[in-house]
């Protein structure tokens, strides 16, 4: 396989069968888009140029191509004239490339690069093209492939062209290909649109290939693998046949995941060894956790570093910029946001710490918030190593708390505090002995009078 190879991938339908604003291709699984599973899987097989067809005027398609691959090249299908057309559209790409020709479609999201070494494979033994099929539960509308005793490929009827003898067929296209041509151009120039669609369709390469005396052979794997996403149903179901396969995977690293079927990953979460999650957590994109962290029930995770030993949750929410030291405490009902909190630091119940610093073991109280908006700007707050905040603080931001400074149970916190110094801002308590009693007696006489 020391051929060079061009991805070409197909990202120009319109996908109208989604409803949305969004083109289909952006649509995201495991938060990473459709397109971004699909770029990431061709620069994992290691191919050496990226083309990528998109549709006139979808300028995010193009930016969230570049954002995943700076080095792709974008091009046009000025008209969505069917799959052998995009795949023109791409031309100038293909002239300039000596080598393999790998086509890919951005709807199709769950490929491994396994599969497509078992396709370069087959070139490799001299076919001239490959194509990944798979067996159908429900062949519907896909393309079937059509082949000889031996098992080589004759040819791809699309659904609405087939005979009836040929929708019988359950061994289907998914749509991926390989092509190991000398002129690529010649053959995909040939193709044309005398069909049910009257669309362009790149499956006839097939049979103009073979005849030119080329071969044509057929990788099957598992119908999971190739899923096509048309609708928002296929999106769902692709989501959940990637988190199975994640689920799987962290375990094999040995993660702890107690109800695996309610724990929810994203394409770029990182988990250490030993790590336990209970049920229903959610891991938004950007998310480390280091070894033998423990996660609590129900707890929602996202652009967070959490380090070894800490115990988040239940109920935690970190979100962006939520830096955990080693041995941190996150308890229920608290937030962290863009706040870094040093080792063994710990903030245990209904919190809101949002921009700024807590040193190493520093305890927040029960119903501390950082005031960190003032309507207009963001401001930061620093609580120093071993401060002790106590509940229902409220530290306005921007301030600091010294280091081992306590800051007293419902506190309104505007300036500084110096290190091991003690801030108390509440009224003085005013005590009133046995006022109780007087009370209790007044209220029960009057009460008396007026049932007379
Ligand atoms: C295609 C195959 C079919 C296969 C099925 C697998 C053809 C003719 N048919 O059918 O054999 O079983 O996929 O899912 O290839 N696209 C463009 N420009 C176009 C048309 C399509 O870029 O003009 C892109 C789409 O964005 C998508 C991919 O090509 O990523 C597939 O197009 P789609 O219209 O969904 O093809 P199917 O009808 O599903
Ligand atoms: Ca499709």
């Amino acid at each position: 396989m020391s051929r060079p190879l061009l991805t070409v991938v197909l990202a120009a339908g319109k996908g109208t069968r989604m409803r949305s604003a969004l083109p289909k291709v952006l649509h995201r699984i495991a938060g990473r888009s459709m397109l971004g599973h699909v770029l990431a899987l061709a620069r994992s097989v290691g191919g050496d140029k990226l083309a990528v067809v998109v549709g006139p005027g979808m300028d995010s398609v193009r930016r969230e191509a570049l954002a995943t691959s700076a080095d792709a090249s974008v091009f046009v299908q000025d008209n969505q004239l069917g799959t052998g057309d995009a795949v023109l559209a791409a031309r100038a790409a293909i002239a300039g490339h000596a080598g393999d020709l790998l086509v890919l479609f951005a709807d199709t999201p769950l490929l491994r690069p396994e599969t497509i070494g078992k396709l370069r494979a087959e070139l490799d033994r001299g076919a001239a093209v490959a194509v990944l099929g798979f067996e159908a539960r429900d062949p519907g509308a896909y393309g079937r492939l059509v082949t000889d005793a031996d098992g080589g490929l004759v040819a791809i009827r699309e659904a609405k062209d087939a005979s009836a003898a040929e929708l019988q067929i359950r061994l289907c296209n998914s749509g991926v290909m390989a092509f190991r041509l000398d002129r690529p151009l010649d053959v995909l120039g040939k193709i044309g649109n005398a069909n049910a669609k009257g669309e362009f369709y790149l499956t006839d390469a097939i049979e103009i290939v073979r005849g030119g005396g080329g071969r044509a052979a057929v990788v099957v794997c598992e119908e999971d693998e190739v899923l096509g996403v048309n609708a928002r149903g296929e999106l769902a179901q692709a989501e959940a046949i990637w988190q199975r396969r994640a689920r799987q995977r962290v375990m094999a690293e040995g993660v702890t995941l107690i109800a695996p079927e309610t724990v929810w990953l994203s394409f770029d979460t990182v988990l250490g060894q030993d790590v336990l999650i209970e049920p229903n957590v959610f891991f938004g994109p950007g998310v480390t956790v280091e070894d033998g962290v423990e996660i609590k029930a129900n707890s929602h995770i996202e652009g967070a570093r959490i380090g070894a030993g800490a115990r988040i949750g239940p109920f935690a929410r970190l979100r962006p910029g939520a830096v955990l030291g080693r041995d941190v405490h996150v308890g229920n009902f608290v937030e962290v946001k863009n706040v870094a909190m040093g080792e063994g630091a710990k903030a245990n119940h209904l919190s809101y710490l949002g921009d700024g610093s807590v040193g190493a073991r520093a305890n927040i109280g029960a119903g501390t918030i950082f005031c960190n908006y003032d309507g207009f700007f963001k401001h930061k707050t620093e609580v120093g190593e071993e401060a002790f905040v106590g509940s229902n603080s409220a530290l306005v931001a921007p301030v600091k708390i010294g280091a081992g400074a306590y800051v007293g149970s419902g506190s309104v916190i505007t300036k500084d505090v110096a290190a091991g110094a003690l801030a108390l801002e509440r009224s003085p308590q005013d005590e009133r002995p046995g006022w109780a009693q007087k009370f209790r007696s007044m209220m029960a006489r009057r009460k008396a009078a007026q049932a007379k």
